[in-house]
């Protein structure tokens, strides 16, 4: 079993090849569900597929993760998480939060994916080719990965990048506590009215109201909306004014 999240489509392409390349069923965390529970066989696999964010996986999975309700621990687990460079000490932090669950990481892995981080200035997308070059990387490793997974390798090799500790607490705690807001998210004229973004919302935040959405303040900031408007009119502050849009399986046409 595979249980994945995803706000712009990385996170869900590794899932889904890793489910095709293994034959592991394939599961999207639905984060507004109370009660989730998972029936797993005896000597089923289970994957976590995700993005990384701020260093760490996503606040929202782990929330999802301790609410999840499953028949019993599973015999194999891993976590395969996307990231636009570097994990930090993820895999040391998930390790321990799922011990507490009662579970044991056997085997994580970390996919260079193209940057869908852009709320702050400084940050910005990849090119269209350097995107184009993660995902062929990516694209390539794919069958190897999955090939450890069968073999129940137990194993990390991820990106950890620089101070990773520092990163994944210090960095991490400040980045939950000043950055993550829907506060800042606005729209321009050039809406359409769509609701494209209200649907594409895997917590479902988003409500139309006039014809133009609105933020209801349970917002994890995968920029979703932000990527897929048809009309890039939603906006993050004044930091994405000039910043273009990404997400799979929509590349910007070579130049
Ligand atoms: C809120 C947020 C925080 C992020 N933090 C990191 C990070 O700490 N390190 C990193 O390499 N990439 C970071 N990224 C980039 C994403 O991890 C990366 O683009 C990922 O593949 C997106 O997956 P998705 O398309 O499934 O949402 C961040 C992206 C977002 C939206």
């Amino acid at each position: 079993m595979i249980l994945f999240f995803s706000g712009c489509g990385n996170s869900e392409f590794v899932a889904s090849q890793l489910s095709a390349q293994t034959g592991d069923r394939l599961l999207r965390m639905d984060m507004t569900e109370s009660n989730p529970s998972l029936e797993l066989s005896s000597d089923e696999p289970l994957g976590i597929v995700c993005p990384v964010y701020s260093w760490a996986v996503p606040r929202i999975v782990e929330k999802y993760l301790d609410r999840l309700k499953v028949n019993q621990r599973p015999s194999y687990l891993y976590l395969a998480c996307t990231c636009g460079d570097s994990v930090g000490n993820t895999v040391e932090r998930f390790s321990k939060f799922v011990s507490a669950l009662g579970w044991k990481l056997d085997f994580a892995y970390s996919f260079v994916m193209p940057e869908t981080y852009v709320n702050l200035k400084p940050f910005k997308l990849d090119t269209s080719e350097g995107e184009r070059r993660k995902i062929d990387n990516v694209r390539h490793r794919l069958p190897e990965v999955a090939q450890r997974i069968l073999c129940r390798e137990k194993a990390v090799e991820v990106v950890k990048g620089k101070l990773p500790w520092f990163n994944t607490y210090v960095t991490n705690a400040l980045f939950y506590k000043l950055l993550i807001t829907d506060k800042k998210f606005h729209v321009a004229d050039e809406c359409i009215s769509c609701g494209l973004c209200e649907r594409n919302c895997p917590l479902h935040n988003i409500t139309m109201r006039d014809g133009h959405p609105h933020w209801g303040g349970n917002c994890t900031n995968c920029m979703s909306c932000y990527h897929r408007c048809p009309k890039n009119a939603i906006h993050f502050g004044s930091a994405t004014l000039d910043k273009g849009q990404y997400f799979f399986g929509h590349l910007k046409p070579e130049t």
